[in-house]
């Protein structure tokens, strides 16, 4: 089976970046990253990115008109690497509806762009899921990956996971045990998607055996 070819977006620290590198380093998933993508240059997920000789292509939103030439640059310059899906991992961007468009992958007949957000959606969506979860003093929470579409946090759910959060927890440490799910789950999704696993019937994503 060929790997499948997948860009990483990120903005941030990159821990599920270096998760994902690891899986495929490691052959736990068939997966290749073919390019590393970020819109801020000082990002650490790029320093993790070059660490593994892994391609880097960072385009600054400040650097751009509006949201569609921003987009249109990062197609252009992701397009020589044919990634399948793209795999956003902290991308604190939203994307518009012609980008999502443009990586849906006919082939597999599925979306092409995924998302992890770190509380159990539909709540809590947005860019603190881990301080809106333990602020708002939930017992559980979890991890949810998705497809992207036109909304905020709002495409299909591809798996879920929960944590319990406990009495005697620091913020800290409730976001260390989502965050050593997000690291498991993520390849996980990958792997499903690579071999073929995921099929949307309405909203519903099925997992096939
Ligand atoms: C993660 O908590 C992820 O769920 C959210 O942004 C964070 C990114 O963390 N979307 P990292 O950059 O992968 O360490």
């Amino acid at each position: 089976m060929n790997k499948l070819k997948i860009a990483v977006f990120a903005s941030g620290g990159g821990t599920n970046l270096q998760s994902i590198i690891d899986h495929c380093e490691d052959n736990k998933i068939d997966a290749e990253i073919v390019a590393v993508v970020s819109n801020k240059i000082n990002a650490y997920a790029v320093e993790r990115a070059k660490n593994h000789n892994i391609t880097t292509i960072i385009v600054e939103s400040k650097k751009f008109k509006d949201r569609n030439e921003h987009e249109a640059e990062i197609i252009k310059q992701l397009a020589p690497y044919n990634p399948e899906l793209l795999v956003f991992a902290g991308y604190m961007r939203l994307v518009t509806p012609d980008f999502i468009r443009h990586y849906y992958n006919k082939e597999k007949n599925l979306p092409g762009i995924i998302n992890i957000h770190p509380a159990l959606l539909p709540s809590f969506p947005g860019t603190s899921g881990y301080e809106d979860a333990f602020d708002y003093g939930v017992k559980y929470s979890g991890i949810t990956i998705h497809f992207i579409d036109e909304g905020v946090d709002t495409g299909p759910i591809v798996l879920q996971e929960t944590f319990p959060r406990n009495d005697s927890d620091t913020l800290e440490e409730f976001k260390k045990r989502g965050l050593s799910i997000e690291h498991r789950l993520y390849p996980m999704a990958i792997r499903l998607y690579a071999h073929n696993k995921l099929k949307i019937e309405g909203r519903f994503v099925k997992i096939l055996e």
